[in-house]
């Protein structure tokens, strides 16, 4: 395994899916990673908001023994101006992993190449690679293995949608993406996405047509239509997703036993109905709490501790 985690592209489909397997391993025997990371001390920074990630990470280190530091990019003096190679040179020589959330990836990658420890991607503008296994945990505890399952993401093709396409193909899944006209995931994302699948008996599919998309598929996945950054766009991006909202008609149009996931927050009435995200098909909750069980599995991994 790599020793930074800055996409779901740094793990092979070997090695994803032996993360996940010991994600599921932390999660059904806690007890047995109590002191796991006990001498370890994790920085989390967090120059967007967070609720799921900045707990989810804090207590994962906390129950394995570790000490997590909760930062913000303001407090530090990044807020004023240090860069981020010399915080990462800095708190290399204090902790033994560094997590951040920030907007552009080139920024995870610069911290990465500067520190000395392994640097996790927490969320940036391009991919949310420690949703996507967090994602993936849940479809396999809800339905089972997941080559040749169909995930359906509805939406905009953002840093979620990026990270699905690469870990659904790396776990041979069928990934559909729709999105309205010039909302698509980068091409990049596809290209690479693409070729993956080609080995793994995966697919994908960029479409436009969300009840198409929604047809037979075994997952529905969607996100909020105006990602942390896009403030400004929501009222223009409200007026072009109404068609993508996550709502009984697709969920109608899926598989019977459908499983829905949104990787929080939620804005009912927008991008998915409260009578879906409240109803008997979804697993937002699981997914929310599986999060804490991948991440500490990740960061297991990353120190060579399990
Ligand atoms: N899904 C997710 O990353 O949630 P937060 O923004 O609350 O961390």
């Amino acid at each position: 395994m790599r020793r930074h985690f800055l996409s779901v592209d740094d793990l092979s489909p070997t090695e994803l899916a032996d993360l996940l397997a010991l994600a599921g391993r932390v999660k059904s025997e806690p007890g047995d990673y109590t002191t796991a990371m006990a001498g370890k001390a994790v920085a989390l920074i967090f120059e967007k908001p967070s609720t799921r990630t900045r707990v989810s990470f804090e207590i994962a280190v906390v129950s394995a023994g570790g000490h997590p530091v909760v930062l913000s990019g303001q407090e530090l003096q990044l807020g004023r101006g240090e860069t981020i190679e010399d915080t990462g040179r800095v708190l290399s020589r204090y902790v033994d992993a560094i997590v951040l959330r920030t907007f552009e990836q080139e920024r995870l990658e610069i911290l990465a190449r500067a520190a000395s420890v392994p640097v996790v991607n927490s969320l940036s503008d391009f991919e949310h690679p420690c949703q996507c296994l967090a994602d993936l945990l849940t479809v396999i505890e809800h339905r089972g293995p997941l080559a040749g399952k169909t995930l359906t993401y509805l939406g905009d093709g953002n840093n979620v949608a990026h990270s699905l396409l690469l870990g659904g193909a790396k776990s041979g899944m069928r990934v559909r993406c729709a999105t309205p006209p010039g909302f698509e995931p980068i091409p990049q994302v596809v290209r690479r996405a693409e070729e993956i699948a080609a080995e793994s008996g995966g697919a994908i599919e960029i479409v436009h047509d969300p009840v198409e998309a929604a047809t037979g598929a075994d997952v529905l996945y969607t996100d909020v239509w105006a990602s942390m950054g896009q403030e400004a766009e929501a009222d223009e991006r409200a007026l072009v997703f109404p068609i993508f909202q996550l709502n009984q008609k697709l969920v109608d149009a899926a598989d019977d036993d459908v499983l829905v996931l949104h990787c929080l927050p939620a804005h009912r009435g927008q991008e998915i109905t409260g009578e879906v995200i409240d109803g008997p098909h979804s697993a937002v909750w699981d997914q929310a709490e599986n999060r804490m069980h991948t991440q500490k599995a990740l960061l297991l991994r990353l120190f060579g501790l399990a």
